[in-house]
């Protein structure tokens, strides 16, 4: 009997939803999260489920699930502790404080404590590096912690209590995590209020605030909506867009100096907002920058003999294996060399190449 009940089905259904229905397969990641949600592990049971409601087999969620870390491959504890000991952290005592907590819990790397609530794991790096040293307990971040700090927060955890995580939203199990990380509200009142920034994260805002750089219509303190709220707001932008009456055609404006008889429509700014950036920043940005002293530029601007480029490729189209499934592992060598041919002759028309080989190998 399957363990996922008809709810699991219900937000199995609503997930794939969301992504366009050729491309259901892409909802396998928050689908792999709402099994684990349901086990505190993806077990071979929730391999199986995924595969069923996405039409995949279960080698290909399987190839998956074992490839990201946050996908559990064993049953886990409520709360998962993750110190990093990457480098920035581990300068900066990561090391000492993973130890004391492995020697404290009695586990080691990707265990849990007998009474199932602490599974222990070191991390590289949580993509908090200015906070270092960190831990998460379930990804929320406990910041500049040393071991006693770490200590206390996982007695309290194991003493049934929440500690407040340093930043973000209040702590919940493994299980509660993964719905949210399945896509799915914290419904915990005021929860998504909980915590703000730190100081570091606030920093290239404060600079911005201090340099005059601002991007049109950002407000800092845009406040963090509710589901519901965020429903209602949707459906409300959406009901005016649907009752704004359709925009009257520009008119056409006279035919230009040119004769041109097509309306005279202003081209649009295709920049990239990043483009837009990097130019209010530096608005001499287009001007070139001399090399640095010692940059030694290629002069050498002959291409390689294609026949040399041809034989290179057949060769390591032969030496391919094919896949597993029976495909072919890579492009077949006949239309490479077609597609080499079609090259030189392209080339040879232009008149524009270099020296192109002939199939004699006669240079031309
Ligand atoms: S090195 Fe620890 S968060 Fe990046």
């Amino acid at each position: 009997m399957t363990v996922f009940t008809e709810q699991t089905r219900e937000r199995a259904r609503e997930i794939i939803a969301r992504y366009p229905a050729d491309r259901s397969r892409s909802a396998l990641l928050p689908l792999l999260h709402l099994v684990q949600s349901e086990e505190g592990y993806v077990s071979p049971a929730g391999v199986e489920f995924c595969a069923e409601v996405l039409g995949l087999n279960k080698a290909q969620v399987g190839a998956v699930a074992t490839f990201y870390t946050m996908y559990k491959r064993k049953p886990t504890g409520d709360y998962l502790v993750s110190v990093c000991t990457n480098t920035m952290c581990n300068v900066l005592g990561g090391q000492e404080v993973y130890d004391t907590l492995a020697e404290h819990l009695g586990v080691g790397h990707d265990e849990t404590t007998a009474d199932g609530k602490i599974t222990l794991e070191h991390a590289e790096c949580l993509a908090a590096c200015d906070y270092g040293p960190v831990m998460t307990v379930n990804y929320d971040f406990f910041d500049n912690v040393d071991p006693q700090g770490a200590l206390g927060v996982v007695e309290e955890l194991r003493a049934g209590g929440r500690p407040m995580p340093t930043r973000g939203a209040r702590l919940c199990t493994l299980k509660e995590m993964a719905v949210q990380l399945a896509g799915f509200a914290d419904e915990r009142d005021g929860a998504v209020a909980d915590g703000g920034p730190g100081e570091p994260t606030l920093r290239g805002l404060r600079l911005a605030e201090q340099h005059g750089i601002s991007v049109p219509g950002f407000d800092p303190n845009t406040p963090i909506r509710s589901k519901a709220e965020a429903d209602k707001a949707a459906a409300e932008a959406k009901a005016k867009a649907e009752a704004k009456p359709a925009p009257a055609p520009e008119p056409v404006k006279p035919a230009a100096a040119t004769g041109s008889t097509a309306p005279d429509v202003k081209a649009p700014d295709d920049k990239s907002p990043q483009v837009r950036t990097a130019e209010t920043r530096q608005p001499d940005a287009g001007t070139a920058v001399a090399d640095a002293p010692g940059t030694k530029v290629p002069t050498d601007t002959t291409a390689p003999a294609p026949r040399d480029a041809q034989a290179a490729e057949s060769a390591g189209v032969a030496a391919n294996p094919p896949a597993g499934d029976g495909k072919p592992a890579g492009d077949e060598a006949g239309a490479q060399q077609r597609n080499l041919k079609e090259a030189e002759a392209g080339a040879g028309a232009n008149g524009a190449g270099p020296a192109v080989a002939s199939e004699t190998g006669v240079q031309k």
